[in-house]
């Protein structure tokens, strides 16, 4: 399945988890960039479900949401004929590896972690022992498949600097086990922020529909979520920092136009930000026509998709056996007769 050329490709590793609405935000931050990385790289994307436990979830939501999320990777061009698409609890290594993992990782560490403390303080009813120790979780995804690179946005950095020190550490403490992994930030990455609040990053976990654009909404829902962005009250299409509503919305439409910010300026030279908003909601809705047309032609044949994720399961499996085994060798866990 994932094509073995002469000579081994890195391997890039990333997911997201199954929460929310998959937002321009992750298209334009992540997954537009991993479509463009799967030539050159040994690719694997992930649906991390077992991360998402670690907040309350309705059963049948987040099984629909899985296999939504994994067409929708697919719809947006990652090709499972180039990279593993897979839901992380159909490799059941992810959790053998981490429980190995939280032995060698310290409280104190986990303690630092920033997400963890937004977190607790956001679902303060359930600061369970998973959302303390999802980090660790998260070093197992990458360092199951001996992972090169992981495209990481910022909010991400800390844990990867951990996954780097644990890997580290058990290398140490036994031998060379794991690669240490590096943060892979893209030369065209976007943070795109909220609409209504552009001072934060545009979430699809938002509990305000009209602070992100879900890759699935209509046409009319996308058009009237930008009409209604907040800007400052000023006329001139002009990028600056001090602005970030507009500058959020010049930025989008850079990156859907694939114009740098002066052409982008150029364009709407004389014209004001309605203009901008209107050609913006055009260019959104154009990009996620096709998105939307391949996501439904996917969610209507189950067996095909099924098929897919089937494969990048059985791919992931076969690595993530290899690393497992050694793992549980080296801390001295005695094989299973066969
Ligand atoms: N923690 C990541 C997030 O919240 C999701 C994630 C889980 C991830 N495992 C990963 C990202 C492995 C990259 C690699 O965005």
């Amino acid at each position: 399945m994932v094509r073995r050329m002469s000579e081994p490709k890195p391997v890039i590793l990333s997911g997201i988890q199954p929460s929310g609405h998959l937002a321009i935000g992750n298209y334009l931050g992540a997954l537009k960039n991993w479509v463009e990385l799967q030539d050159r790289y040994d690719c694997i994307f992930l649906v991390v479900d077992l991360h998402a436990l670690t907040v309350r979830q309705v059963p049948a939501e987040l099984r629909r949401r899985c296999l939504s999320f994994a067409a929708q990777y697919i719809a947006c061009g990652i090709d499972p004929e180039k990279s593993a698409i897979a839901i992380q609890s159909h490799v059941p290594q992810h959790a053998e590896l981490g429980w190995v993992l939280n032995t060698i990782t310290y409280m104190g560490e986990l303690n630092r972690m920033t997400q963890f403390k937004d977190k607790s303080a956001r679902h303060n009813q359930n600061i369970n022992v998973g959302l303390f120790s999802y980090p660790v979780l998260m070093a197992a995804d990458i360092l199951l498949y001996q992972a090169d690179l992981v495209p990481v946005g910022a909010d991400q950095k800390q844990h990867l600097e951990l996954t780097r020190d644990v890997a580290q550490r058990f290398n140490n403490l036994y031998s060379p086990t794991f690669t240490v992994p590096e943060a892979f930030i893209p030369k065209v990455g976007a943070r795109i922020m909220s609409l209504q609040d552009p001072t934060k990053k545009m979430s699809k976990s938002d509990d305000v529909e009209g602070n992100y654009i879900s890759l699935l909404d209509p046409p009319n829902v996308i058009t009237r979520k930008i009409k209604r962005a907040v800007t400052d009250s000023g006329t001139e299409v002009r990028f600056d920092e001090g602005s970030a509503g507009l500058a959020n919305l010049i930025t989008m439409y850079s990156v859907l136009s694939g114009l740098d910010i002066p052409a982008v300026e150029a364009h709407f030279a004389g014209k004001m930000y309605g203009h901008l908003k209107v050609e913006l909601a055009e260019l959104t809705v154009e990009t996620l026509r096709p998105v939307q047309a391949e996501y439904a032609r996917l969610m209507e044949d189950s067996a095909y998709l099924d098929g897919i994720l089937a494969r990048g399961a059985e791919d992931c499996r076969g690595r993530a056996r290899k690393t497992l085994s050694k793992v549980y060798r080296k801390v001295g866990l005695v094989p299973a007769a066969r």
